[in-house]
């Protein structure tokens, strides 16, 4: 019974990708409750494309390592001593054990060897050899093979200075579906800017779909921020670019007396992103890349948000704020790293409001159907597109 509703999800999913974005409609509801749908988007959404597991500056000298999770498995990130970067799993070979726990390990740290705090086996990090065991004590009375024994690795390419792992062996690469967008968002220089914070948001209680979705669109500010963004981003002024494919981007000019205040808060302690142009100076751009990735843009800073699903109703939020180096120096730093975490936490407390609700809104039975989107919602439609290319289009093929 279960896999004949998966199939009707599936050909829902496949005549709403066909629409025009005139006529479009929201997904069926069970797509965002149904334990089906979710494998489904896990096996070939999560664990087949590539994922957002930080910034190159969080992994900046050799030795250092950054913890993830993105692919609901535990990896992690190192840097070897030749400056390449490389993905690991976190599994030990021995039984399995979390090699850098969160209950005892910082998320970021430096590291020579990683070492299992189980029975101290230890894996090799640098160059070719990342991931080799390396040592593995009173395993010497057993027949084990010891060179046979190494952590799994995973693809990684760095895009726009984003680290993006991928678990898929045959998926086509990442840097050219996203040549366009790199050569768009290249004045912001993502590659040398450096982390100010970051914030995660753990079990947030809808489908990463709906979160997604909210930050793909700024329609919404004159509702779910209507006191706090709107009166400086007015969702109203937002212009949606024509995208195709697995990405898009949308601008919205600062409103010119919403500008003034925001600078006021601000205060001197920001740093410009330098060698901005004059529109990226006037307004926020905001750049998403499917499958969870979204980036809001702003002269000063740029916040990367991910939605990571850890159920068919539950997610995780993270989001990352990126500076240039100068604003570090800057007096007051400590202080508009304050102020701007305030904020971020002021709005995602907004957006919370408005994903739980919409998720309550999509639980109910007989589940809601045939919401109208805006054209200020182009990119939820253009989800669709991916949506359907992946679940149901490329299982097709042989
Ligand atoms: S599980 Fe890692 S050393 Fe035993
Ligand atoms: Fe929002």
């Amino acid at each position: 019974m279960p896999h004949r509703e998966l199939d009707l999800l599936l050909e829902d999913l496949t005549r709403l990708a066909a629409l025009p974005l005139e006529r479009g409609e929201t997904l069926p509801a069970r797509a965002y409750t149904s334990e089906d749908f979710y494998r489904l988007e896990r096996d070939r959404v999560f664990r087949a494309d590539w994922l957002c597991a930080g910034h190159v500056n969080q992994v900046a000298e050799p030795g250092d390592y950054l913890r993830t999770d993105v692919l609901g498995e535990p990896v992690v990130i190192t840097r070897d001593e030749d400056g390449s970067l490389h993905a690991l799993s976190r599994v030990c070979r021995h039984r399995f054990m979390d090699v850098l726990p969160p209950e005892t390990t910082p998320e970021q740290g430096s590291l020579k060897r990683l070492t299992c705090p189980y029975h101290t086996w230890t894996y090799r990090l640098n160059g070719e050899y990342a991931g080799q065991l390396a040592g593995a004590p009173l395993m010497n009375k057993v027949d084990f093979d010891r060179a046979a024994c190494r952590l799994p690795g995973y693809r990684l390419e760095v895009w726009n200075g984003l680290i993006m792992i991928c678990a898929d062996a045959d998926a086509p690469a990442l840097g050219p579906q996203l040549d366009e967008l790199t050569a768009k968002l290249a004045c912001y220089r993502l590659p040398d800017l450096v982390v100010a914070y970051s914030a995660v948001w753990q079990g947030v209680a809808a489908n990463w779909k709906v979160a997604l979705e909210n930050g793909s669109e700024n329609y919404h500010h004159m509702g779910s921020h209507a006191a706090t963004l709107d009166p400086v981003l007015p969702g109203r002024d937002t212009v949606v670019d024509d995208c195709d494919g697995r990405w898009f981007t949308m601008y919205t000019p600062f409103a010119a007396d919403g500008l003034q205040a925001a600078d006021g808060a601000a205060g001197t302690a920001s740093a410009l992103i330098p060698g901005l142009g004059e529109r990226e100076l006037s307004g926020m751009t905001i750049a998403g890349v499917f499958p969870h990735l979204v980036l809001a843009l702003l002269p000063d800073s740029v916040t990367f948000a991910r939605w990571i699903p850890t159920g068919p109703e539950t997610h995780d939020a993270h989001f990352t704020v990126l500076v240039p180096p100068e604003a570090r120096t800057k007096p007051g730093f400590d202080a508009y790293v304050d102020a701007s975490r305030q904020q971020l936490e002021t709005i995602q407390s907004e957006d919370t409001v408005a994903i739980r609700g919409v998720q309550r809104g999509l639980a109910t039975n007989p589940g809601p159907s045939g919401g109208r989107f805006s054209h200020l919602e182009r990119p939820l439609w253009q989800f669709q597109r991916y949506l359907a290319d992946r679940l149901v289009h490329r299982s097709r093929l042989p």
